[in-house]
C-alpha cells in the first residue's frame, strides 16, 4: 500500500524510511504480511537445515540493525553486510537509482558499513533475545582503502569475528562498486583468499566446536570459461555454497534507459535471464558437489521456480521485494511448499 508513496521519494530515502519503520512495527504486526498457512518445504543445504529456501540477499540489511524484525516476513533465511573491518561511508549520494519501467535498480553504495565490530555487536544479541531462529549468513569484504594486495587479511579479520555468531559466512568478491574487488574471483588472487580462509576455519571449528560453512558470491559478468575454472577452485578447496550471483556491470538489457549511463550494479528483472544461465553453468560443472544460492531477477514465483529448476537449492531476493513488497516471499514459499 505504501508503494506510491515510498516511489515518489530518492530511492535511499525511501530504503531508510522502511528500514526504520520496520523496526518500529511491532513483529505480531509484521507478522501479518506472512502467510503462516503455507506449508513449508524445509531444506538441508551446508550442513544447515533452513525452514524455507527463500532468503534475504545481502545488501539490505548491511549492519544487522533489521534481521529480528524483517523476520517476521519468512524468510528462511537472512544475509546481513556486506560488512567491512573498518567503518566506511561508502560513495556519494545519489549511489542508487530507480529503473521502474525495468523493474530494476543500479547501485553503486560502496559498501557503506559500520563495521566490523558493531555487526557483531547485533548478532551476538539474536540468540539471547528470544528473536530470529532461522538461519543468518553474515556476508563479508574489504575496505576501499585496503590494497588489493592485503584484500585476504581484510576477509580473514571479519571472518575471525563474526564466526561464533554467524550460520554460515558469504566472500563477496563480485561487488561492482569495489574497484578491483572482482579480480579476486580468479587465479593467485583467488587461491591465495580461499587458502587463507579454510585454514582460519579448521582453525575456528576447532576452537569454537562448531563448523561454519564458507560461502563464495560470484558476479554474473564472469564468461563460461571463467566460471568453470571458478567452479574447478571453489571444489579443489571444498567451499561449502557459491552464491550465482551479484549484480551486473552490463547494461545490455537496458540500453534505452535513462539511467543506463549510471555507474554502478544493476538488479532485478534484467538479470534475470543471464542469473539463470550462471546458475546452469556452474550446475554443470559442479555435479551436485557444491551447492548453489540462486540469486538474480527473481520477481516471481516462477522466476524462482526457474532459477530452482536451473539447479538452485536455495534462492534470494532483494530487489523483487522493493518492487512487489513482503507478497514475494508468500508467493515464493507457496509454490515451493510441499
Ligand atoms: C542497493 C543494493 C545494495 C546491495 N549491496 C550488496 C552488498 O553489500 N553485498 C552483496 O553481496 N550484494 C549486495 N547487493 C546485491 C544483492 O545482494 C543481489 O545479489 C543482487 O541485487 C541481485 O539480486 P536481485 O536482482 O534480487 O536484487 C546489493 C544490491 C542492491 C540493489
Amino acid at each position: 500500500m505504501a508503494k506510491p508513496l515510498l516511489f515518489q521519494l530518492p530511492p535511499e530515502v525511501s530504503h531508510d524510511l522502511t528500514l526504520a519503520t520496520v523496526k518500529k512495527t511491532p513483529a505480531r504486526l509484521l507478522r501479518n504480511f506472512c502467510d503462516d498457512s503455507i506449508a513449508d518445504k524445509p531444506a538441508t543445504v551446508m550442513g544447515l537445515n533452513f525452514p524455507n529456501p527463500v532468503g534475504l540477499a545481502a545488501g539490505l540489511d548491511k549492519n544487522a540493525d533489521y534481521y529480528q524484525s524483517l523476520a517476521a516476513l519468512g524468510f528462511g533465511f537472512i544475509e546481513v553486510g556486506t560488512v567491512t573491518p573498518r567503518p566506511q561511508p561508502g560513495n556519494d549520494k545519489p549511489r542508487m537509482f530507480r529503473l521502474k519501467k525495468e523493474k530494476a535498480l543500479i547501485n553503486r553504495m560502496g559498501f557503506n558499513n559500520k563495521g566490523v565490530d558493531h555487526l557483531v555487536r547485533q548478532i551476538s544479541q539474536r540468540k539471547h533475545s528470544g528473536g530470529f531462529d532461522g538461519i543468518l549468513g553474515v556476508n563479508i569484504g574489504k575496505n576501499l582503502t585496503t590494497p588489493l594486495s592485503s584484500a585476504h587479511e581484510d576477509y580473514l579479520a571479519c571472518m575471525q569475528k563474526v564466526y561464533e555468531h554467524a550460520d554460515y559466512i558469504t566472500v563477496n568478491i563480485s561487488s561492482p562498486n569495489t574497484p578491483g574487488l572482482r579480480d579476486l574471483q580468479l587465479g593467485e588472487s583467488l587461491e591465495l583468499l580461499l587458502t587463507t580462509l579454510k585454514t582460519a576455519q579448521q582453525e575456528l571449528s576447532q576452537q569454537h566446536g562448531r563448523y561454519v560453512p564458507l560461502a563464495v558470491k560470484i558476479a554474473p559478468d564472469m564468461d563460461s570459461e571463467d566460471i568453470k575454472l571458478f567452479a574447478d577452485t571453489a571444489k579443489r578447496y571444498e567451499i561449502d555454497g557459491i552464491i550465482a550471483g551479484n549484480t551486473t556491470s552490463s547494461r545490455q538489457a537496458i540500453e534505452e534507459s535513462e539511467f543506463a549511463s549510471e555507474a554502478g550494479g544493476l538488479s532485478g528483472e534484467p538479470l534475470t535471464h543471464r542469473a539463470r544461465q550462471v546458475i546452469s553453468l556452474l550446475a554443470q560443472r559442479l555435479h551436485g558437489e557444491i551447492p548453489i544460492v540462486g540469486c538474480g531477477g527473481i520477481l516471481g514465483s516462477d522466476d524462482a521456480l526457474a532459477h530452482q529448476k536451473a539447479g538452485a537449492s536455495l534462492l534470494q531476493v532483494y530487489t523483487g521485494l522493493i518492487y512487489r513488497g513482503p507478497q514475494l516471499i508468500n508467493d515464493i514459499r507457496r509454490a515451493l511448499s510441499t
